[in-house]
């Protein structure tokens, strides 16, 4: 009966090529209300990156990155040689409880952070001028100037009280002068517009920047004459903007995605239900409670009880499974499955048995290939309005870096939405190629603020 039952979430998880080329093309419009003036749910936000850098850029910055995992602080110095800079950083651990506590404990922390860092590699901190610094703020904010981001909403299971609906500028910035830190903000910043600058920075092909990471998520270059929701600004048509997509939201109301009672459970169960719908099927944040959430499904229905007269009580927590315990499944090379076994001895003191273990890989490997193949989507959706025939795009994020298989499953789904012909040689590169980035909240949110800079000189 667990073949059966293998089959049957076959069947919920498997996505045919026509129904990747169908959320595609509902993909494409959605982009386009997202810059309409009346809006959709994706929020296509303008970000005030109006450039590629040209590789010469130069200066020394400071870049914070507040990603939703860990909190980095960098200092990047732009050289005057083409395309390079030298880069010092330390990482701090952002404590669980800050994710869902009092916005002022959130500015403090980070404003110590960065405290810290600039004693540590500057030294006396009152005898310093303010240091420029880039701010990846990687949630949807409402952007009118590049320095200001009103929070839309808290994605990725934040739930801090106080910031949604406000810029959250001015309160990073009274945390630092509460404690004196030499800092000047000069740019506001999404990780996906940092990836794409960062990777544009070293290959000019790049034309989109996609995190498949905790979240997901996607930036591209439009032109102001085709976003509808700037038109009252009079931007010449031909202006350069860089779009922060937060395709995250695609298909918030239910119409194309193929989801399943798992999808609709961490929808219900999560701090903000109805939204996120694409993101909550992709993201690194979710692959492993999916997969939590089928186990325990299929303990307690009659015709399966697996893991029978266990106690599976760690296995019942929410959220005690990452998307790491996922890839370690699917990167067992033994065939009796015996490191799969050793991980749910170890981690959740359950002993799986043969037949459970196939169940326990194969549906690791159905979640993982189903969110390989659903960002394939949103990269086809951006290539198709955008008319990129041959492009590169750059890529960064635990799931894209870390999960086994995640870019071949990419790469293959891609190519049966574009319907290229088969390769003829196996190291040809395909027209749209998903590459690994260069570091977007750190030298790309350095080269954002160097661009800044610029644009404020010239006066524009
Ligand atoms: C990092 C980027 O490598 O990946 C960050 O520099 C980005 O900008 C992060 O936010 C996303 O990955 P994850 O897995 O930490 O969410
Ligand atoms: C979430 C955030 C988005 C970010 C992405 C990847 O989708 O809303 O801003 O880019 O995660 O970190």
């Amino acid at each position: 009966n667990l073949l059966k039952e293998i089959e049957h979430l076959e069947q919920l998880f498997t996505i045919e090529t026509k129904k990747l080329k169908e959320i595609t093309d509902h993909f494409v419009n959605e982009l386009e209300k997202g810059l309409s003036v009346e809006g959709g749910s994706i929020p296509m936000n303008p970000t005030w990156v109006m450039s590629f850098p040209t590789g010469y850029e130069t200066g020394t910055f400071l870049a914070l990155d507040m990603g939703g995992t860990n909190l980095r602080v960098c200092q990047i110095t732009l050289t005057d040689q083409k395309s390079e800079f030298d880069i010092i950083q330390s990482k701090y651990r952002l404590p669980e409880e800050l994710k869902t506590g009092e916005a002022d404990e959130l500015w403090e922390y980070i404003a110590d952070c960065l405290m810290q860092f600039i004693e540590t590699h500057h030294g006396d901190v009152s005898k310093l001028d303010k240091i420029p610094l880039g701010f990846t703020f990687s949630y949807p904010a409402t952007q009118n100037y590049i320095d200001e981001g009103i929070l839309q909403r808290w994605t990725k299971g934040f739930d801090i009280t106080g910031v949604e609906g406000h810029n959250v500028v001015p309160m990073f910035e009274s945390a630092l002068s509460r404690r004196g830190v030499p800092i000047k903000l000069s740019a506001l910043i999404n990780d996906t517009t940092g990836t794409l600058i960062a990777s544009a920075y070293t290959d000019p092909k790049m034309k989109i920047g996609c995190i498949f990471g905790t979240g997901c998520n996607a930036a591209y270059m439009e032109d102001c004459g085709s976003i509808p929701k700037l038109a009252h600004l009079n931007l010449p048509p031909e202006t350069p903007m860089a779009i922060n997509c937060e395709w995250g939201a695609f298909d918030n109301e239910h119409k194309v995605l193929p989801r399943t009672p798992y999808d609709a459970k961490i929808d219900s169960d999560s701090p903000r239900p109805g939204q996120q719908a694409f993101e909550k099927m992709i993201a690194g944040l979710y692959l492993g409670e999916i997969f939590r959430l089928v186990m325990v499904d299929l303990h307690e229905k009659d015709e399966t009880r697996i893991f029978e007269n266990q106690d599976i009580s760690k296995l019942q927590r929410p959220y005690s499974l990452d998307s790491s315990f996922l890839s370690s499944i699917e990167e067992d090379p033994f065939e009796n499955l015996s490191e799969t076994a050793d991980l749910f001895r170890n981690q959740l003191g359950i002993s799986p048995n043969s037949a459970e273990l196939e169940l326990i890989r194969r549906t690791a490997e159905l979640i993982g290939t189903r969110a390989a193949r659903l960002s394939a989507c949103g990269v086809a959706a951006i290539s198709k309005k955008k008319g990129f025939k041959e492009c590169h795009v750059g890529a960064d994020g635990s799931v894209f870096n870390k999960y086994p298989n995640f870019k071949a499953r990419g790469a293959a789904a891609l190519r049966e939405i574009l319907e290229w012909p088969d390769k003829t040689d196996p190291n040809e590169e395909d027209p749209i190629e998903i590459l690994a980035a260069e570091d977007g909240s750190g030298v790309g949110a350095a080269l954002i603020a160097a661009l800044t800079l610029q644009r404020v000189k010239q006066g524009n």
